[in-house]
């Protein structure tokens, strides 16, 4: 069973993910595979971020566990059997990116795609079996708490389009 833990920059996937790793589950970060492995296809300067050649990745990639989780923001593009998305209010994100001193314009780019569920629908256009956990207001032990139990079969208020940014979005007008 392979886990992509994916989401909006700044909604709290490598925090959940240390978490399973400290509890010994295997955890792949795909942001350290791509610098390692040379998968670093270019440098968007505008961005201040590097492009991963994810679909490369994603052909090449080898996961030496039967039970392993996958984490970055474009997790949910490799060859998975579940992806859960992190997502976190926007409002709130705004801070988180904030408080790392990224730019306004890639704070502003990554909280309006959290706001319209990119990530999300991305990750529902090619997945058969996608989940959401709303992390806003839950710790990181929480979060990887929840990522365990839709494992489990704890699945109920996590299907796709069970968190819902819009009424936040729509104070903005
Ligand atoms: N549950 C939480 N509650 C409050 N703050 C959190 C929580 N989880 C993470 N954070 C904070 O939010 C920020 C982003 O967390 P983290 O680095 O885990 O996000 P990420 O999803 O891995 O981001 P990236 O895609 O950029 O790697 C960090 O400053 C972290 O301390
Ligand atoms: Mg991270």
């Amino acid at each position: 069973m392979i886990v992509a833990i994916t989401g909006t920059p700044g909604t709290g996937k490598s925090s959940a993910c240390a978490v399973l790793s400290v509890r010994g589950y295997a955890v792949m970060d795909l942001d350290e595979i791509a610098r390692r492995e040379g998968f670093i296809a270019g440098r968007d300067e505008a961005r201040g971020s590097d492009e991963v050649d994810t679909e490369a990745m994603r052909r090449s990639l080898h996961v030496p566990a039967k039970v392993a989780f996958l984490t970055s923001h474009y997790s949910h593009r490799m060859d998975v059997n579940i992806a859960i998305v992190l997502r976190c209010r926007p409002s709130v994100l705004r801070s988180r990116l904030e408080a790392r001193g990224w730019p306004p314009e890639k704070v502003r780019e990554n909280v309006e795609a959290e706001a319209i569920d990119v990530i999300l629908q991305e990750a529902v256009g090619r997945l058969p079996f996608v989940y959401e956990i709303d992390t806003t207001t839950l710790t990181a032990e929480q979060t990887a708490n929840a990522v365990l139990g839709i494992l489990q079969g704890k699945a109920e208020g996590h299907a796709p389009g069970s968190v819902d940014w819009s009424e936040e979005v729509l104070s903005w007008y």
